[in-house]
Order: C-alpha cells, then structure tokens, then sequence
C-alpha cells in the first residue's frame, strides 16, 4: 500500500528540471499561442452546432461560460504547479508529486484520452474540413479515402458497401488525409520544437483572424429573435440542457493545459507558463462566448449545421468568401490543435518513461542531433493516425471530455493536499483562495462529468482498468521510485543490523 501512494520529493522534481533535456527555447508569446493553438479547433468550428441544437439551444453561450469558469478554477490550479514542477510531465508529474504514484499513474494513463484519443478525433475533422476546402476548387477525394469503414457503412445504410476495392475480401476503407496530417505534423515535431513553434505561431495567427472575421462579419447577420424572447426560448432544454452542453463543449477548452507540458522547453518555466495557461484560455473564453452568441444569433438553434455550424450560417446568406476562409481557418486550425497535442502527449510519455513507468529504451529517449524524444513521438503519431484512419471515433468524444475532467479533478485535489504537505515550498505563481478555488474546480468539473451518459462512465472505467493491469504488471515493477526506496528500507535494515551487532 505504502508503494502504491509513494510520493516524488518536490526537492528531487525541481532538482531534475535543473537538468536540461530538451532545449530552452519557447518565450511567454510562443507559450501562449501554443496554448492558443491547442485550444480553438474542431470543438468550436464543428461541436458548436450539435451542442447548440440538441443540447442548450441559444444558452449555449452559458455552457461555454460554465465550462470557461471551470476551466479557469483548473488552470489557477496548473499555473501553480508548472511555477512549482517546471517538468515536462504536467499533470502526471504534479500527482506523483501530490498524490502518490498510483494516481500518478492513472492521471498519465487517462491523459492518453485527452490528448491522443483528441489527436484522432481531431484529425478526422481535419480530413473533412480539407474535403471541403478542396471542393471549393471541384477537386474530390473518393469516400473510401475519407472515411472508416463503420462511418461509411452507416452513411450508405449497408454493410457490404458497393463501388469500393476490395483485396481478397477486405474492403479498402480509410481516412487517407487523416493519415497524411498526422504523418507531417509527427515529422514537424521529430525535427525540432523551435521548428514546430514557429510554424504553430504563424497558424495561430491565421486561426484568430478567421474567428474575429466571423465574430466581426457575423455581427451585421445577427436577429435577436434567434436568441429567444425570454428564459424559456433562450434556453429551451432547461438548467440541465446548459449543463449538457457545457459537458459536451468542454472539449473546445482542452489543451490549454498542453503548455505546462513544454516546461522543459520555456526559457522562463516559472513565470512565463503560469502567465501563458492562463492568458490563453480566458483569450479562448472570450472568442468562445462571441463566436457562439454570433451564431445563435445568425441562425434559428433547430436550423444550425452539424458539420460546418460557422460556415453554412454564412452560406444561409448567400455568402460565398466568408465559408471558405472559414474553411482555411478550420484547417489551419484544427493543425495546429493536433501539433500540440501529439506533442504534449510524447512529452507526458517521455515523463513517465523516466520514472520506470514505462519502455525508458522506447519512450525516454531523446535525439541527439534535433534534441525531441523522437521515438515517443513517432509512436504516438502511428497509434493516433491508426486510430483515425480506420475506427469510427466520433462516438467516443465523450470520453475524451470524461477522462479530461477526472484528470482535472486530480490536479485541483493536489495542489490542496500540496499545500498543507508542503506549505513552504516556493511558487513563483500562488492559486488564490486555496482551498476555494480548486474545490470551485472539483465540484464545476464533477458536475459536467456526471452531465454524460452512463455508457461514457463505463467506457472510462473500462479504459482505467485496462491501465490498472498494465500498472499492476509492468510499472509497478519497473518504478525507479519504488526501487529507491527498496534500496533505502535495505540499507535502513542493514544499519539496525549493525547496531545490533555493536551492542
Ligand atoms: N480544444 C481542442 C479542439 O477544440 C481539442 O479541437
């Protein structure tokens, strides 16, 4: 039992980020678009329209303030860790420092939802935004390149789906530009974070512009009635449809905490990544609010798209330009969404590979000439590209949400016991109100979490106990930390023995 909840000393953490592993390279401006970056993608350029229609209706502007004021409540929480841990492990490194290793080991496990069951969903959007994009110009990719087997069948109503290739029996089916994406983004990350930051910088930019022209060019489109005339019509699914929505676009907010994992890579880790986690997100809220207060206001909430919301309430008027540079942007944006969570996810990898928790020899190792941990990375890039091309995952974006918000309830947890257990240790950021604000965290986070359905609860269990057995029958054995302190019971016995012997 005493193994299972053996803490990291904060001492030993801060003295292992003294180590430099990756370069130092990343200042409070490249921070916060990485952050941005991670952030505005397929939840606000496709999920809107699924939330705002079947879930909140025009109050889904008041889901995206809960889960904002949520996600805020956490990322006070983060900012003090990452100025506490400056390691590249984010929320894993912060629990095994708080909460043991056994939690340690759930959080980093549950963050291969966030961030690469996210990577795939988000690459599947990717490919449709691009088939779109391209359509523009009458180009068309066949709908077995573009899709998975179980999403078409579904389309086409059967299971043997006519006019596709079949070798020997198999039907071809797979999402070639999903694919395609995640290969050059995983070379990007391969060949240097400067590299990949720069290139991250320049999308940002163009993803912003697309968002303020449609928050701008909406704006003239706007009729008021759209929103309601009174509590009833603004929120026609109730208290409860604001909170299913705020469950459900709770994945546009994730990734704001993908800057902590670059600690290792900031020139300032402990005062440059607190100002950037949270700069980022209260910049996301704010686009989020307008951009849905925009469109439920464009379009009647029934009438929304599912696949495109933004671009087709523009296309309702008649407007030809604004959707394809939405499409541009939704692109854009969606990649730089997936180069910052394909990162993070490497780095949290490479984090616990370290500890003993996982492959050292596959996860740990960095390159010598581009300094990344390249065969983390390139793994992770051929799972989540696997993973998009051939399953239907669009199904499972609940659990995406699910395993996020446990994490975050986590790390709002430690930072409570951290502070009672280590009061004195220095924090260049302090979370105020402790123990208000992360409390403020657990319960808004629980309460989007019990907002999803029973089968989503079952799929996450199943998922941690699949990590369970994996902790039970390799890390365990392999923590580095287990077998310290094995070596210091033997030497503490060892000098009982002695004084025995001596007296
Ligand atoms: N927040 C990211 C998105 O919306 C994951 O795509």
């Amino acid at each position: 039992m005493k193994k299972l909840f053996a803490k990291k000393a904060l001492r030993d953490l801060v003295e292992e980020s003294n180590h430099h592993h990756f370069k130092r390279v990343l200042g409070p401006f490249s921070l916060t678009a990485l952050g941005i970056g991670a952030v505005i993608g397929a939840g606000i350029f496709v999920l809107t329209g699924l939330a705002a229609k079947e879930y909140a209706g025009p109050s889904l502007i008041l889901s995206f303030v809960l889960s904002g004021f949520a996600c805020i409540f956490v990322a006070l929480c983060y900012a003090e860790f990452a100025s506490m841990v400056p390691l590249a492990g984010s929320a894993y490194t912060y629990a095994y420092a708080g909460l043991g290793e056994l939690f340690a080991w759930i959080i980093g496990w549950d963050l291969i939802l966030e961030y690469s069951l996210a990577s795939s969903l988000v690459a599947v959007g990717w490919s449709h935004y691009f088939v779109k994009l391209i359509g523009f110009f009458s180009l068309e990719i066949p709908l077995w390149l573009t899709n998975d087997y179980w999403t078409l069948s579904h389309h086409t109503k059967a299971l043997f789906i006519q006019n596709i290739p079949y070798i020997k029996g198999i039907p071809v089916v797979f999402n070639l530009p999903a694919a395609l994406i995640i290969g050059v983004i995983t070379y990007l990350l391969v060949i240097g974070i400067k590299e990949s930051a720069r290139f991250n910088n320049i999308i940002v930019v163009v993803k912003l512009s697309v968002i303020l022209l449609v928050i701008f060019a909406g704006w003239f489109y706007v009729k008021s009635d759209n929103w309601g005339n009174s509590w009833a019509t603004f929120s026609p699914f109730g208290i409860s449809g604001i909170g299913t929505g705020a469950a459900y676009v709770f994945f546009a907010y994730i990734g704001f905490d993908a800057v902590s994992t670059t600690a290792q890579e900031a020139r300032n880790p402990q005062k440059d990544v607190p100002i950037s986690i949270i700069a980022s997100l209260v910049i996301c809220t704010f686009l989020y609010i307008a951009v849905t207060a925009i469109l439920t206001g464009m379009v009647y909430y029934k009438e929304i798209s599912i696949d495109a919301p933004l671009a087709d309430a523009f296309t309702r008027y008649g407007l030809v330009k604004i959707p394809f540079f939405i499409s541009v942007g939704a692109v854009a944006g969606l990649t730089s969404v997936l180069l910052v969570l394909l990162m993070s996810q490497a780095r949290i990898f490479w984090a616990m590979a370290k500890d003993g928790l996982l492959s050292e020899r596959l996860f740990a190792v960095v390159h010598p000439r581009y300094g990344t941990p390249y065969i983390s990375t390139i793994i992770v890039g051929a799972c989540v590209a696997i993973t998009a091309c051939f399953f239907p995952i669009e199904e499972i974006a609940k659990l995406v949400n699910i395993g996020t918000l446990l994490a975050f309830c986590l790390v709002c947890a430690a930072v409570i016991i951290l502070r009672i257990k280590n009061p004195q240790h220095p924090r260049a950021f302090r979370c105020p109100f402790v123990p208000v604000i992360p409390i403020m965290g657990i319960i808004s986070c629980g309460y989007m979490m019990f907002r999803l359905e029973f089968s989503t609860w079952l799929r996450l269990f199943i998922w941690l106990a699949i990590g369970s057995i994996i902790y039970f029958a390799y890390s365990r054995r392999h923590s580095k930390l287990a077998k310290k302190h094995a070596l210091m019971e033997k030497q503490k016995d060892s000098l009982v023995e002695l004084d025995k012997g001596c007296f």
